[in-house]
């Protein structure tokens, strides 16, 4: 068994964003952007202690999260030069997805693997309220981040084989729906900004299959948001 608080620098981390990784937190101060990436609610201490429910977020300012199995912690601390990443090792996406428009200034961070949780798909994308011990299966939670000037189109898709949510860092942004790959059809709008997680959004339609609505993330101003994603184990 591992100490408390045990902590780690994530691979996207300079000296432009401080990012960490907490395990098995116990009265743990934090001053950041907090991710809860834990199947449970935890705790933060306040005047009145208040729940960040699983893969959710919130904005904490020197407080202590009283309980949490993992936790991530983001924080801009240099904002001149902040959109160099692809100076800073972060890659042009149509690098990794070939026929990515090559006009899109889309860049992405290295991955990294945080550890592994069991997890009730049916709890995640919210379909059950709680969720079932026989449901839970293994997954492996990978963190990367993406960066975009402003007004950027960050591609509509919707073939995933994995859950995602994803946490606004920096910036201003929309996590975007449509009935079909077409802007035009545009039916939800979500405002991303930061110390904000989105609701999932993927249905789960058979064993390890998600189906998600044809979406994109849109820049309104230069932003970086988190990718949390849960690939399936086994
Ligand atoms: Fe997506």
């Amino acid at each position: 068994m591992s100490g408390k608080n045990t902590r780690r620098d994530l691979i996207f981390a300079d000296r432009h964003m401080s990012a960490v990784l907490i395990e098995n937190v116990e009265n743990c101060e934090v001053d950041g952007i907090v991710v809860n990436l834990s199947p449970e609610i935890i705790e933060v201490e306040g005047k009145v202690n208040a729940p960040i429910f699983p893969w959710r977020s919130t904005i904490v300012r020197n407080k202590q999260v009283i309980s949490a199995r993992r936790i991530a912690v983001l924080k801009i601390t240099e904002i001149e030069n902040l959109g160099g990443v692809m100076f800073r090792g972060w890659q042009w996406f149509g690098e990794q997805f070939a026929g990515f428009p090559r006009e899109t200034p889309l860049y992405v961070s290295k991955i990294d693997s945080v550890g592994t949780v069991q997890e009730d798909p049916f709890a995640f994308t919210r379909e059950k309220p709680v969720a079932e011990p026989s449901r839970r299966q293994e997954f492996e939670i990978r963190l990367k981040c993406w960066w975009s000037p402003c007004e950027t189109d960050c591609f509509i898709h919707t073939e995933h084989p994995f859950l995602e949510v994803h946490t606004q860092i920096h910036g201003e942004g929309r996590m975007q729906k449509f009935r079909e790959n077409d802007a035009s059809t545009i039916y939800e709008d979500v405002v991303m900004m930061p110390g904000f997680t989105h609701e999932p959004f993927c249905r789960v339609t058979g064993a390890n299959e998600w189906t998600y609505p044809w979406h994109r993330y849109y820049t309104v101003r230069e932003g970086i948001w988190l990718a949390i994603e849960l690939h399936p184990l086994g």
